[in-house]
């Protein structure tokens, strides 16, 4: 019966499989469309899931403005054709060296075709670099960048399969005072060179690529007819000897058409490289136009029939996928809005790529992760809102507010404290709803009821790349608990056959009476070895003293901290210079042991405080977890001890770092300069940071530290000598600064930058340096911090334990000494 039960479901299941792949595949898309795919958002969509978004809308070409290796690896396996830009910011660089456009070539094309199976086609050399508003920075530059990439490409072996081209802007070409397509020639300016580029696209058979936006056309133009911009009015706007246009697009072609002409290449093939319209931040950017503008173009697609000068079909890259909140809006507030996708894959309005004009909307992208349902708003007892202004120009500087303006989609929905409110969640969100990103002076709040109101969204950030250091975090976790939990077991492994629980209380118990139950515990009263007070406690019977416990916590807490930093002061030198040099620039050796002083004046204390808080709590909390737990003991006491350090190691760290990068000379005079300039907070610079990095790198440092210790002796039946302890420090520290390192890369730029405040916070940190400079920036450094921390680790818990025992070693001849003179009192 079961079986039966079984079978029938899994038919059905069967069924609804095919019947869903039949439907995905029913997906018709006109071969001829491609979507442009920008990046310009503070949380980008991930790779993988709009791949899978593009294949289940049957888009089958795709152009990037860059070459971002983790997009252009998403694409493995798929047909999907590619279109590779390069930023017009690296085109000096490629115009004047070959060896660039080879290393370019080799590592972002060469790489994905090979190993990948990556179906890369075009390599658009620039993005729109001849646009008047550049006052002609590439007009020298954009042919010889292009022809440098040209011949690298052929030289890789690729020159049949990879067209070199470049995405230019319509305004390369004019019609004139008449506005007649058939005047078309290019641009004064640009002439010359054109006629090299067209000439070099017609030899190779490249394409030329041309931006088209009957959009902007309307917008710069206030007597420009409305219609003229779409495609469904048939009046005639412009005569031109017998062709009629009644469309701006057909228009604009044809102008390039003739301007193609008039140099001799009437032939060579032309794309669309970016065409489409906004949905927002203008009176004329909304979701009907859009939809109309799409619908009206598709079906001319679909149709085939071309303009009055070009007949026939051709490419078109629609402009664009998702919205960008990180564009400029110099252009317009619409910048940001040119999405036919909204910033998390969903679609914005009915657009049917088959060009059949069929009311549907597109597949919305699957698997997109949304950060938590809460959002950051005005305070709702709030009434008088002039005084707000300064919190809103900062919170709009920050995040995007082109909805808010005359016309948008949140114009006459939201009254002014509504207005505050949009402004304040979208900072809150574009940091990733970091708590500190919605404080405006105490006039904001978080709130988990969607404010949303009518057309007027208010959206939540998705989790994206530029959440690495979450991510990160998490994996940093899981490591850890992972290792931890790993070592408990392994070292326990004993214990928990015996029934850990009861474990220390018998032998807390059984001290002095009955016999051990068991031969493992004998075997550890039996040890001849005395326990030091600071060892774990198994079996640990004398009375709790707290005072002598923190004394010597202290004392031993402060040597092993001054000579670790004595020691290896030189290599967190180093490493302070690396990691703060940006790209390009050179290491300086000299002086590294400026800072020293001021350092040790704050080791001292910060590392005696420490110890000396550490050891007390540990010792109390062990007895309070039962044994198997006691790495949560240490983990606690470590964070604790962590948190009443930092009040002394923040302002210490700070004056280092910012006298190793030379900004001063002495450590007295760089405290008294900051105190004066920045104040008590310049002092507390990057103290969340801090705590972020050593709050987690401290507890988990002497967690793993202790951790092996318990293992080591437990399988050794013996305390440990001092090259042991050092040897475990050195493994604990390795292991923990290897994880740590981006926590430190972040913690450092945040305190080097000083009042310059060229990073908004930790986020801001984080995305900038992906930005700027790749993932890999946030591992700088962690050469010499590994080295650093694990020879530091095995100084520090060696002098640590052997101070530790020193004074141990005096404390029973103390008490008894005190006892006879009790005696003799
Ligand atoms: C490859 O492309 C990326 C992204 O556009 C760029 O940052 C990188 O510099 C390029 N590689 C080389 C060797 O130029
Ligand atoms: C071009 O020139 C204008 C006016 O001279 C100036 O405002 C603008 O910043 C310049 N743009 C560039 C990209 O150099
Ligand atoms: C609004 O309420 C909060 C507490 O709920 C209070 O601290 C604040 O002073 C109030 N603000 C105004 C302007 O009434
Ligand atoms: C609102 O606040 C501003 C500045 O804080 C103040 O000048 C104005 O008088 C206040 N208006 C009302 C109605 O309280
Ligand atoms: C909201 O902000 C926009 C843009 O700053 C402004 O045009 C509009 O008048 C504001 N609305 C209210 C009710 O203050």
């Amino acid at each position: 019966m079961a079986r039966v039960e079984f079978l029938v479901k899994a038919f059905c299941l069967i069924l609804v499989i095919t019947h869903c792949q039949f439907q995905d595949a029913q997906t018709e898309t006109l071969s001829s469309i491609g979507v442009n795919w920008g990046a310009q958002a503070s949380q980008p969509m991930e790779p993988s899931v709009v791949v899978n978004m593009l294949k289940n809308n049957g888009i089958k070409k795709v152009k990037l403005f860059d070459a971002d290796s983790w997009t252009v690896s998403a694409f493995r396996g798929t047909d999907i054709e590619l279109m590779l830009g390069i930023p017009n910011d690296q085109l000096k660089k490629l115009s004047k060296s070959k060896d660039d456009a080879k290393d370019w070539v080799k590592e972002n094309v060469t790489k994905h075709v090979k190993d990948g199976g990556v179906n890369i086609r075009y390599v658009s050399v620039g993005n729109e670099a001849f646009l008047s508003s550049y006052n002609g920075s590439y007009i020298h530059i954009l042919f010889p960048a292009m022809q440098n990439i040209q011949r690298a490409i052929e030289k890789a072996g690729y020159g049949d399969k990879i067209k070199v081209t470049s995405a230019l802007n319509a305004d390369v070409y004019e019609s004139g005072s008449s506005g007649k397509p058939s005047n078309g020639v290019f641009r004064k300016d640009t002439y010359d060179v054109m006629k090299q580029i067209v000439q070099f696209l017609d030899e190779k058979n490249s394409p030329l690529v041309v931006n088209i936006y009957p959009f902007l056309s309307l917008y710069q133009s206030k007597d420009f007819p409305e219609e003229f911009a779409f495609f469904d009015s048939s009046n005639s706007e412009i005569d031109d000897n017998g062709a009629h246009y009644s469309n701006m697009f057909d228009a604009n072609l044809d102008t390039l058409v003739a301007s193609l002409k008039k140099i001799g290449h009437p032939n060579v093939p032309i794309v669309i490289g970016e065409i489409g319209w906004p949905t927002d931040g203008d009176k004329n950017a909304n979701v009907q136009n859009a939809k109309k503008f799409y619908r009206g173009f598709l079906k001319k697609m679909a149709s085939k029939k071309g303009s009055p000068r070009h007949p026939g079909t051709m490419t078109v890259y629609l402009f664009g996928l998702f919205d960008e909140n990180l564009k400029s809006i110099a252009p317009g507030n619409f910048e940001r809005h040119w999405g036919i996708f909204r910033y998390d894959g969903k679609p914005k309005f009915q657009v049917d790529f088959s060009g059949k004009e069929q009311d549907k909307y597109p597949i919305a992208a699957k698997g997109v992760r949304y950060q938590e349902h809460k959002w950051c708003v005005l305070k709702n007892n709030i009434s008088n809102i002039t005084s707000l202004g300064g919190a809103m120009s900062y919170a709009c500087a920050g995040g995007d507010c082109t909805s808010l303006g005359y016309g948008c989609s949140c114009f006459g929905i939201l009254n002014g404290q509504g207005n505050a409110s949009y402004a304040f969640n979208q900072y809150f969100q574009i940091n990733d709803q970091s708590v500190e990103a919605c404080d405006f002076d105490g006039v904001a709040t978080i709130v988990s009821k969607d404010p949303t109101k009518g057309n007027c969204r208010f959206p939540i950030a998705i989790y994206s790349n530029g959440n690495m250091l979450q991510v990160m975090h998490k994996l940093g976790g899981f490591f850890i608990m992972f290792s931890l939990i790993l070592t408990i077991v392994w070292f326990h492994w004993e214990s928990f056959l015996m029934g850990p629980l009861t474990l220390s209380v018998k032998v807390q118990d059984s001290a002095i009476s009955s016999p051990p139950p068991d031969a493992c515990i004998r075997r550890k009263q039996n040890s001849p070895v005395r326990n030091s007070f600071a060892s774990v406690s198994i079996g640990e019977e004398k009375p709790f003293d707290f005072l002598r416990t923190l004394f010597e916590g202290v004392i031993a807490g402060g040597t092993a901290g001054v000579v670790v930093e004595t020691a290896l002061y030189p290599i967190d030198t180093i490493k302070t210079r690396l990691q703060a040099a940006r790209a390009g620039e050179k290491l300086v050796l000299k002086g590294l042991y400026s800072g020293l002083t001021g350092n040790l004046a704050g080791v001292l204390p910060a590392s005696a405080l420490f110890v000396g808080v550490y050891e007390p709590i540990k010792q109390k909390l062990l007895r309070i977890f039962p044994e198997n737990l006691s790495a949560f003991a240490h983990l606690t006491a470590g964070a604790v001890g962590g948190i009443a350090a930092s009040l002394i190691r923040v302002p210490t760290e700070v004056v280092k770092q910012r006298m190793q990068t030379g900004q001063f000379s002495s450590a007295s005079g760089a405290v008294r300069f900051i105190a004066a300039k920045e104040g008590f907070k310049g002092l507390y610079a990057g103290y969340g940071s801090f705590l972020l990095r050593d709050l987690p790198f401290d507890a988990i440092q002497f967690c793993i530290y202790e951790q092996i210790r318990i293992g080591y002796k437990l399988a050794a039946r013996r305390d440990l000598n001092d090259p042991e302890n050092a040897i475990i420090g050195a493994f604990a520290g390795a292991l923990t600064g290897a994880i740590t390192t981006p926590l430190d890369v972040i913690k450092t730029r945040l305190m080097v930058q000083g009042s310059a405040n060229q990073y908004k916070g930790i986020v801001d940190c984080v995305q900038t340096i992906i930005k700027e400079e790749g993932p890999q920036a946030l591992l700088k450094g962690i050469g010499p911090r590994v080295l650093w921390i694990g020879i530091g680790g095995s100084i520090f818990f060696g002098v640590l334990e052997s101070t530790k025992r020193f004074l141990a070693e005096r404390r029973p001849a103390l008490v008894h000494h005190s006892k006879s003179e009790k005696v003799k009192d």
